[in-house]
């Protein structure tokens, strides 16, 4: 039996039922989090969770639970569940009411839904790199917030997808953003570089690890915005991801990175990653 989260109750998958009227139906107005899960542990929970609030307070919606409550429903539903390796999804949007644009007023209790399921990590592709496609930037200016609108970063995957591509990577004035669903990082002479946490970025929890990470481990660090040209010149690419973990790019566009291999410093970071969840599930 799948249990899922939804309105304050925890109930059978067949019995969850989304009003028509529901914000995030109608408008994308609401915000998610997803929180993978190694060996029956949420990894980096704390950090979701926290920016679950942070992209809630900046749409102006009260999430009307405490970040405990929250963490205990994820927890609750990982056991429920028997997830071992897998993620949580969760997602809070402005509730359910007539359809108008500006808020429901009076404001209306925001609708909490969330479920785990089993899904395996990326070891094979890790091992191998992915190819990826540049597709232009055309998100709106606040990508910091992890709405549910997520209509650019859609339409951008499908395009990457059909070239065959496992990744788009979003290009904004000339300059690499990050990807669809992922961050974007290049290693040229042994600096790593990213672009830094502002508007126009999602400052992803795994990005925030590999920075962590690479600090640790002595890699300089630049976090500032690079070309696309400059991306092509990169002697290493990867991107990271709740669920794509730390993921070499082996080719972008036309072009072959580096050897055309998952390069020594993302082999670095991915193993420095390793070592950060459980060892149970760090060899599958
Ligand atoms: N995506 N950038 C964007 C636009 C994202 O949607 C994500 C996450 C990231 C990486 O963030 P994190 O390391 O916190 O997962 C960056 C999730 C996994 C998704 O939408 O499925």
């Amino acid at each position: 039996m799948t249990v899922y989260f939804m309105d304050g109750q925890f109930v059978e998958k067949k019995h969850v039922a989304i009003s028509i009227d529901d914000r995030g139906y109608y408008f994308g107005d609401g915000v998610y989090e997803v929180i993978k899960v190694y060996d029956g542990e949420l990894f980096t929970s704390k950090e979701h969770i926290a920016r679950l609030f942070e992209s809630a307070a900046k749409i102006k919606l009260v999430i009307p639970y405490t970040e405990a409550q929250l963490l205990d429903i994820a927890q609750q539903l990982v056991i429920s569940n028997s997830i071992s390796v897998g993620h949580v999804y969760m997602q809070v949007t402005r509730g359910v009411s007539p359809r108008i644009h500006q808020f429901p007023d009076p404001a209306v209790s925001p609708m909490v839904t969330a479920y785990a399921l089993s899904s395996a990590r990326p070891v094979e592709v890790m091992e191998n790199g992915v190819k990826v496609k540049s597709v232009v930037d055309f998100r709106w200016l606040r990508c910091d917030i992890k709405s549910l609108n997520l209509l650019a970063n859609v339409m951008a995957k499908q395009e990457a997808v059909e070239a065959g591509c496992k990744e788009a990577v979003f290009v904004r004035d000339g300059f690499v953003t990050e990807g669809a669903s992922t961050n974007m990082f290049g290693v040229k002479n042994g600096i790593l570089y990213t672009h830094p946490a502002n508007n126009l970025i999602l400052n992803g929890i795994t990005r925030q690890v590999v920075l962590r990470l690479s600090r640790e481990l002595g890699i300089a660090v630049v976090e500032e915005p690079f070309t696309l040209e400059a991306a092509f010149a990169m002697d290493e690419l990867f991107m990271t991801s709740t669920t794509l973990e730390v993921m070499p790019i082996i080719q972008l566009d036309d072009k072959t990175i580096g050897s055309g291999r998952p390069g020594e410093v993302t082999v670095q970071l991915q193993k420095a990653f390793t070592l950060q969840i459980p060892t149970v599930v760090a060899g599958s």
